[in-house]
């Protein structure tokens, strides 16, 4: 059956489209849009699912590119049945899922494995950079692309022995692969400056090897500078941030749902996060989504383990926070969580409402505030430090692919 989304507010940046009108979709894609000014496609004919969203905004899906599902191995934090109905709930149409599984995601066969398994929303696979992510012996990277990764990183630690990086990186670029480099000296872990020493030397990785590379979670300004540096020199690289960096620093951390890797680093820290936002150095905004069990949590802050989760808070807070907040446009909003996303993936067909994509759409209530409550989420985790946030921007419909999966 064909869907109309009828009568709301339509924002796609990559085609220039902001205004009040209909989206019509046929089999799985976007048929036409009939929007004041803005005209796409032929009306599908026959039966025809009409939902109306009464002026809500409408965006291409939702684009995380880190998250951590936990399936297999630690399934009581979070499993995917779970993970995936928490995405689609944030209004998250692709996910990315971060290796550290158990066991690792470090072969095609485990690759393959996880990719079938997905539920309602798109959740890829992220394959490790070494087998078991011991650091010594790299993967399959080609394989494990053939097999369905759109990735591979080592997130939760960074590979420190640089030649085997190196390799790495020769082998990613080689299979036309983006490393997602969680960046962290060992020697210096949680420091601003082990963050910024490894994202400088993979930087230089990547101009030598023609790598694509994708840094995750930036959290300080002295790594920021770095970026901004390269990029003004040519380099072809991408960061990413989490909200929790422009919206809390070091002073908050004090409890276990403010505890996460990297940590919540200066005040100044905060302000060079929104000025790389504002200026383009930041590409993308991701969750690292990451759930643990209250026992894991709420142990006093030294003894928590490091992680939030962010699928069901992350438009909200970042519209809220950064938009209503006067700091950059609702299309820039929708590049940073969509358009960007896609890019880095390599994806034409998401991140857009073009007439012809994925049938890939988020509706929004930016209008009417709430107030964000744990015990209303979808994921199993309930570490977060947006609790009791007042916030705009809830999710009112998520589709994929042309099927609902999900409404408010
Ligand atoms: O806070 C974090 N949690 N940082 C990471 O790098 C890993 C993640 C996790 O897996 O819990
Ligand atoms: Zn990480
Ligand atoms: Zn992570």
């Amino acid at each position: 059956m064909n869907i109309r989304i009828a009568g709301g507010r339509l924002t796609d940046p990559t085609i220039g489209l902001d205004s009040m009108g209909d989206i019509y979709i046929k089999e799985g894609v976007i048929a036409a849009i009939r929007a004041e000014g803005f005209e796409q496609g032929d009306i599908p004919e026959g039966d025809t699912q009409q939902v109306d969203v009464n002026g809500a905004l409408v965006t291409p899906g939702l684009i995380d590119l880190h998250v951590h599902f936990r399936d297999p191995g630690f399934c009581y934090k979070e499993d995917m049945t779970t993970g995936c109905a928490s995405a689609a709930a944030g209004g998250f149409t692709t996910v990315c899922m971060m290796p550290n599984l158990k066991p690792i995601t470090d072969t095609p066969e485990l690759v393959a494995d996880l990719a079938k398994r997905a539920e309602g929303i798109r959740a890829l696979p992220v394959g490790s950079i070494t087998m078991g992510q011991k650091g010594v012996e790299i993967t399959d990277a080609a394989g494990m692309k053939a097999a369905g990764a759109c990735a591979i990183s080592e997130d939760g630690r960074s590979v420190m022995d640089a030649a085997v990086m190196y390799r790495a990186m020769e082998a990613a670029a080689k299979a036309d692969m983006p490393v997602f480099d969680h960046t962290e000296d060992d020697s210096l872990a949680g420091t601003a400056a082990g963050e910024a020493v490894i994202a400088v030397r993979d930087m230089l990785f990547a101009k030598e090897t023609g790598c694509r590379l994708h840094l995750c979670h930036i959290s300080c300004g002295l790594c920021l500078d770095a970026i901004r540096a390269a990029k003004a020199n040519g380099l072809d690289v991408t960061a990413e941030t989490g909200p929790h960096y422009f919206m809390f620093d070091k002073s908050r951390a004090t409890h276990g749902h403010f505890k996460m890797n990297p940590p919540l680093r200066t005040r100044e820290d905060v302000q060079a996060v929104i000025e790389a936002i504002k200026d383009g150095t930041v590409d993308v905004i991701a969750t690292d989504h990451a759930p643990h069990s209250a026992e894991e949590k709420l142990c006093g802050y030294d003894k928590a383990m490091n992680g939030i989760i962010g699928l069901e808070t992350s438009f909200p807070v970042s519209y809220t926070a950064l938009v209503r907040g006067g700091h950059i446009s609702l299309d820039k909003l929708i590049r940073l969580m969509s358009c960007n996303g896609a890019a880095i993936l390599r994806d034409d067909s998401r991140g857009t409402l073009k007439v012809g994509a994925a049938a890939d759409v988020a509706v929004f209530d930016i209008d009417t505030p709430y107030v964000i409550d744990p015990a209303a989420f979808k994921s199993k985790g309930r570490n977060t430090p947006f609790e009791g946030m007042e916030v705009y921007g809830r999710t009112l419909l998520t589709i994929c692919g042309g099927e609902i999966v999900y409404r408010a």
